[in-house]
Order: C-alpha cells, then structure tokens, then sequence
C-alpha cells in the first residue's frame, strides 16, 4: 500500500455546502489507498453564490470528477455539459465526470440506495407502500429508486408542498402503475400513511449537526414495529427520528450503506475500478 502525492495524481473530490462532517474523503480515500491508486480525493467548501465557478474549475484544473452533496444536486445540473438519462428525469446530479473536456451528470444515489435495501433491509418493495419526508435532491433519487423496483404508493411529506409535487409531476409519467401522492409535513393524514406504510424514509436534513435535536417526526406514537425506517443521515449514526423509530420496535437503517454504495459507484465512473460494497462498509465501520 502506497499513498503518495506526485505530478501524476488525478484529482477527484465533493462540492457541497457544509461537508465538515462529510465522510465522502475517508471512504474514499481508504479505498484509493487499498488499491494503491494514484488518486486523491478532496473536500471543496462551496458557497452557493460560487457554484457555477467551482464547476467550471473542474475542467480549468483538470480534475477528474467530483460528488455533490447537500444542497446542490438540484442547482448543480444547469452548469452541466451532458446529464445521463436517469439523473435527467430526476433533475438532481450527485456524480460529475470531467472526459474530453466535457462535464457529464450521473446520479448514482438511486443505485446506492437500491443496494442499501437489498444488503440491511428489504428491496421486495413490490406491491408495498412507502412514505417519503422530503422532497428535495435526495428524495428525488429515492423516490425514483422505488419507482424503478415497482412500489405500489409513495407518499411524499414535505414543508413545501410544491417541490413535492413537482416529483410526482416529473417522474409519474414514467410509472403509470404507482401511485404517488403528495402532502403538506404538517398534514394530519401523516399518521394515517404511516400506519399504513412498510417503507418510512427521512431525506430531509433535520437531524443534522448542529440541531441534532432535530426530528422530521415529533410524534414518537406515529412509529410501529412494522416499518422500516430509514434516514439518510450517517453524521450522527443514531438520529433522534431513527432512536425514536427503534424503541417502537421498527428496523432501521441510517445513510451510511447508502453513501458507501453510491460512492463506489462514482467510484467506477471515475477509475474503471468497483470495489466490494460489503468490504468498504467494514472498513468504514471499523475506523469510524
Ligand atoms: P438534498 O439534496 O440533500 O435533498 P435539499 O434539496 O436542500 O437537499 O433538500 C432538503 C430537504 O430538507 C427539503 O425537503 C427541505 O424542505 P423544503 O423543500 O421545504 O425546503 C427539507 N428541510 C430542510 N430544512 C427543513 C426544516 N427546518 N423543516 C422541514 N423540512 C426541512
């Protein structure tokens, strides 16, 4: 194993806002170091106002590629040269590849959060019914995710009720058979979803440092032991919606397979090389 800077080393790294706690670089990093790649993978602190310019310095610096995160999959696209079809009818990039002199657009969050239902959950979503709090970049590749593996209803959740409606505008054309449906957060039907869910997914950002007292689901009562409960969040591990989730008996999963699964499937997009997923996970788990 080597790890040494020189002039051949590429460039690769993660746009987003507050990244402090990102652990995009470790992930990444540790596997560039297992492989013994001549890669380094760095974090970029993004004002908005300076987004349109830091894309564009992808291309006057050469740099391989880069991840976006939180709160630019959305802004990011229009600064693109291609988006590949599915990021497309998304409308949110978490993935850009800097190849002859041109900036394409990938979401490889729907593939990440596929493969983290199919290893700590369930992917049978076949036929069952799944609420969605959120509706910004994130919630777009989820819902997407579960629309390509046949869900039958989504219910989306989210303090403006427009961008969810917006998905469901964008997306259900392609999945005539689900249905999706969209609310207000503060909406009394909530509980009446829920019950009836097996799939409850927060994408929002309320949980995060610094208000991780923060929770999309203030009511403890509306959890049950039949759901799933999944929140994107990694940073903190135990959010107060996934501790609150687990004490009424319901599985949970945090964002941390998620981000693991889409980051070596950049990964790929970036090297030609794809790591194993478990593997990646253990060595995150161990060093974390
Ligand atoms: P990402 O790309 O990670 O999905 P985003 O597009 O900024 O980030 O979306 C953040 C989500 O968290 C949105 O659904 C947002 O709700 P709005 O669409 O109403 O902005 C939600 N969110 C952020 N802060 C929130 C808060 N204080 N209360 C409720 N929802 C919040």
């Amino acid at each position: 194993m080597k790890n040494e800077i020189n002039g051949k080393t590429k460039i690769i790294g993660v746009i987003g806002k507050n990244i402090e706690n990102s652990l995009s670089p470790l992930i990444h990093n540790q596997i560039i170091l297992k492989y013994s790649l001549n890669f380094c993978y760095l974090p970029f602190q993004i004002a908005e106002t300076d987004l349109g310019k830091a894309i564009q310095g992808i291309k006057a610096l050469n740099i391989r590629g880069v991840n976006i995160t939180f709160p630019y999959k959305e802004k990011v696209v229009k600064f693109l040269d291609e988006v590949e079809e599915s990021a497309q009818r998304i409308g949110a990039v978490n993935t850009i590849v800097h190849s002859k002199g041109l900036l394409t657009g990938y979401n490889t969050d729907v593939i990440g959060f596929k493969k983290s239902l199919q290893e700590d959950g369930k992917l049978a979503i076949k036929g069952e019914k799944a609420v969605i709090l959120g509706a910004g970049g994130a919630a777009r590749a989820v819902v997407y995710a579960l629309l390509e593996e046949g869900i039958e209803g989504i219910c989306i959740f989210n303090r403006t009720p427009e961008k969810a409606e917006k998905i469901k505008r964008t997306l259900s054309p392609f999945f005539p058979k689900s249905r999706i449906s969209v609310f207000s957060l503060e909406e009394k039907r909530l509980k009446d979803k829920i019950k009836k869910a097996h799939l409850l997914v927060n994408t929002t950002s309320l949980g995060m440092p610094p208000r991780v007292d923060n929770t999309p689901l203030p009511d403890e009562k509306l959890f049950h032991p039949n759901l799933l409960v999944y929140d994107l969040i990694y940073h903190p591990a135990r959010t107060l919606f996934l501790r609150q989730a687990e004490r009424a008996g319901a599985k949970i999963i945090n964002g941390l397979p998620m981000l693991v699964y889409q980051g070596i499937e950049s990964f790929y997009l970036w090297t030609g090389l794809k790591p194993e997923g478990e593997e990646v996970l253990e060595m995150i788990r161990q060093i974390e």
